[in-house]
């Protein structure tokens, strides 16, 4: 079985984060987003890492549904599951991070502790998007049937049916994607981001 390591030392390496990020000229961030399942998490990520990139910025775009088919392909939907899954894109986002990047992640992150703790993990890099389409319209959405099938009894744990979502308090950025065309909620993202990006 999987065991913890002991005896291991933090290595300094004299390429730092700091130089990492300065030779592609940008701050690195987080652009952590959450929100229910079908809320458009994943297309604003989407529009959101274009727009970034035709600006010539540096970014890695990490999804839910990529992620859980490679790294994360041995967890599944528990809360003990889901815990691990929101730890890891956090290491990972610090890692890409610490390249000098602008990561983006689209994941429900349905825990408010796991989020911090993400925070925790990410530090100041750490911007949370909160994606708040309502539970209706992303069910009336239902673009991959998934709430068909959980109304049904068909998905156990489903987040928002018979799993929890704990809305974020006081995110960085809210976005109700049922209010704004995809272009119009992309340029409301750039905006708010603007005082973050160099
Ligand atoms: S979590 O809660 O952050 O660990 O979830 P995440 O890694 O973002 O994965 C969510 C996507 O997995 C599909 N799916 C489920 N979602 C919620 N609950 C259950 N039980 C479930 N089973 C499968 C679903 O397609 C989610 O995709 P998105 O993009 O969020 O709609």
């Amino acid at each position: 079985s999987l065991s913890r390591s002991t005896n291991v030392v933090w290595q300094n390496t004299d390429v730092t984060r700091e130089i990492r990020a300065e030779q592609k000229g940008q701050k690195p961030l987080t652009l952590w987003f959450t929100g229910l399942s079908g809320s458009g998490k994943s297309t604003l990520a989407n529009e959101l890492e274009k727009r970034l990139v035709a600006m010539g910025k540096h970014t890695m775009l990490l999804d839910g549904d990529n992620v859980r088919h490679g790294l994360n392909k041995d967890l599944g939907f528990t809360e003990e599951g889901r815990i691990e899954n929101i730890r890891r894109i956090a290491e990972v986002s610090r890692l890409m991070n610490d390249a000098g990047l602008i990561t983006i992640t689209s994941f429900i992150s349905p825990y408010k502790k796991d989020r911090e703790k993400a925070k925790e993990i990410i530090g100041e890099a750490f911007i949370e998007i909160f994606v708040s389409t309502s539970l209706e319209e992303c069910e009336k959405r239902d673009v991959k049937g998934l709430y068909k099938k959980a109304r049904a009894g068909e998905i156990p744990e489903f987040t928002g049916i018979s799993s929890p979502y704990e809305q974020p308090d006081n995110p960085d950025i809210q976005i109700d994607s049922e209010k704004y065309s995809i272009e119009e909620a992309t340029d409301f993202l750039m905006k708010q981001l603007q005082q973050h990006i160099d």
